[in-house]
């Protein structure tokens, strides 16, 4: 096969990776990632035993939308250490800790348990601080 022919595939294929991600990672941080991770952070926030017996009278569909805000996260995440990786020891590690967070808060929605999903939803925020320290223009 001819250079030009090769370069062709995989100009082709890469443009095939991105389709298949969807969306941009601006896009994406704007319209799934923001909205989903200010429903953790409110529930977060809502289950933390740590503010009292309350925590424990969320009702059933905050659980649910939590729950389901935390599947979406678990979608961008895969799109984060996947098709839309970017370079560098600093974003694997972020997009690595997002994805495994995002599973724990997914799984401790599932369970209505309180103390995992204020300490996942936590840990999140700090995901987004370390990759766009490094990643995301400042202004
Ligand atoms: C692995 C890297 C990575 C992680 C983790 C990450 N982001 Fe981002 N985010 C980016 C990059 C890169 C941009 C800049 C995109 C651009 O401007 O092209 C961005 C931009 C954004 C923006 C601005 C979008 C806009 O309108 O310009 C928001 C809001 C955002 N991220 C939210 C979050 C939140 C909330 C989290 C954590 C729960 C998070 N991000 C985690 C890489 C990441």
């Amino acid at each position: 096969m001819r250079p030009t022919a090769l370069a062709a595939l995989l100009g082709l294929a890469l443009a095939g990776s991105a389709l298949a991600a969807g969306l941009s990672v601006k896009d994406e941080m704007k319209t799934v990632v923001d909205p989903a991770t200010n429903t953790i952070f409110a529930v977060g926030g809502d289950v933390d035993p740590a503010n009292g017996p309350d925590a424990a009278k969320v009702p059933a569909s905050r659980w649910a939308e939590a729950l389901a805000a935390a599947t979406k996260l678990k979608t961008s995440a895969a799109h984060l250490v996947g098709p839309q990786k970017q370079p560098g020891e600093v974003w694997a590690k972020s997009a690595a800790d997002f994805a495994r967070l995002a599973a724990d808060a997914e799984k401790a929605a599932t369970k209505k348990d309180g103390a995992a999903f204020s300490k996942a939803a936590n840990d999140l925020g700090d995901t987004c601080t370390a990759c766009h320290s490094k990643y995301k223009k400042q202004g």
